[in-house]
């Protein structure tokens, strides 16, 4: 038991080195700084969210880490240990290289990994850090450290895909925004949010991409759907993501997109109803198929009340009748 935390304190040192060197380095990249001006962020923003970049080189992070084959820096994902038969030039090299950098901070402020982004068109678009004993995906949530307080403020969490959508966001007035990291978003991140606040929005991509984002988080809603909890989708047009959309339309336009976002009964609904056929028998019996496994997934309580109702009404059953269907368990009685 000792011997993890002091592996994970020394996982956590090897983090804040390279990311305290990364942000140094993006101070004299010239084209780093010019891709992020681009992107229409400020200096100040990429401050408040650590920013850096990870320079050209195959062995850049030698400038920390002297001792450049220590297992910790493969062991933290910084660097990729190649099989000596694979014979390549470099046996160990930078995962990171001349990307910009963001870095991932744990809720108490450490950091934990980074997502590195190409500046030009090459692929992968994001590289992230390998998932590490202090680093497990399904887990953290991109911004959550830095967006704590906002949360509180503004009353809910903004749920985005990406990165830039973070920070573009908090650029332009939304800092209560965080993302889930290049992963579906899991009961979990949806538990830790639920610790937070009472109120979470969930604003993926308009892309076919992003309404897949947004179902899955639905299921991962479920179990957690309660009648004091608030959970609504935001669905921007097909082409957007948040940082494209407020960029292009404004603060106001985002707020308004906020607002009128749709409430989980109904993200619900229509998701079940899909392109079935509510005018015909089978077309009702199939949209009750696909609404069973949401209703069955949530705890008993007068939201769930309530879509039952909306179902029964859809399909012209009664409440009383989609209840012994689904052999949905009803509160006990006091
Ligand atoms: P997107 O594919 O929506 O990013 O991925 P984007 O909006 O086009 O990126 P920008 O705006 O040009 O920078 C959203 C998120 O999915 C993960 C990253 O976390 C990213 O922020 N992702 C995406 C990856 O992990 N790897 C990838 O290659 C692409
Ligand atoms: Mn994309
Ligand atoms: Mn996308
Ligand atoms: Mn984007
Ligand atoms: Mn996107």
């Amino acid at each position: 038991r000792a011997e993890v935390q002091a592996k994970s304190l020394a996982l956590s040192e090897v983090m804040t080195s390279a990311g305290d060197f990364y942000r140094q380095q993006l101070r004299a990249a010239q084209n780093a700084i010019a891709y992020l001006k681009g992107r229409g962020l400020t200096g100040e923003i990429a401050a408040r969210f650590g920013l850096g970049y990870a320079p050209e080189g195959w062995d850049s992070l030698r400038a920390v880490f002297p001792d450049y084959d220590i297992a910790a820096l493969v062991e933290a994902g910084l660097v990729i240990d190649k099989d000596d038969d694979e014979g390549g030039r470099h046996k160990r090299y930078d995962r990171f290289r001349d990307r910009i950098m963001f870095p991932i901070r744990n809720t108490k402020g450490q950091v934990i990994g980074f997502g590195g982004r190409v500046l030009d068109g090459g692929e992968p678009k994001y590289l992230n850090s390998p998932e590490t004993p202090l680093f497990q995906k399904g887990n953290e949530l991109y911004g959550l450290f830095e967006a704590r307080q906002a949360i509180r403020d503004a009353g809910y969490a903004l749920v985005t895909e990406g990165y830039m959508d973070v920070v573009a966001l908090a650029q332009l007035g939304f800092p209560q925004a965080v993302a889930t990291l290049g992963t579906a978003c899991t009961s979990t991140h949806v538990q830790k949010l639920l610790r937070q606040t009472d109120q979470v929005i969930f604003s993926f991509d308009g892309d076919a991409a992003g309404r897949r984002a947004a179902r899955r988080a639905l299921e991962a809603c479920l179990p957690y759907a309660s009648d004091n909890k608030t959970l609504k989708f935001l669905f921007l047009p097909s082409e957007h993501d948040p940082d494209s959309y407020i960029r292009e339309s404004g603060a106001e336009a985002f707020e308004r997109e906020v607002r009128d976002a749709m409430p989980l009964s109904q993200f619900l609904l229509n998701e079940v109803v899909g392109d079935n056929d509510l005018s015909t028998p089978e077309g009702r019996a199939r949209v009750q198929f696909e609404a069973k496994p949401l209703l069955q997934a949530m705890p008993a309580s007068g939201l769930r009340l309530q879509i039952v109702r909306g179902l029964a009404q859809l399909t012209q059953t009664t409440p009383a009748e989609i209840e012994a269907l689904f052999e949905l368990v009803q509160p006990v009685a006091r």
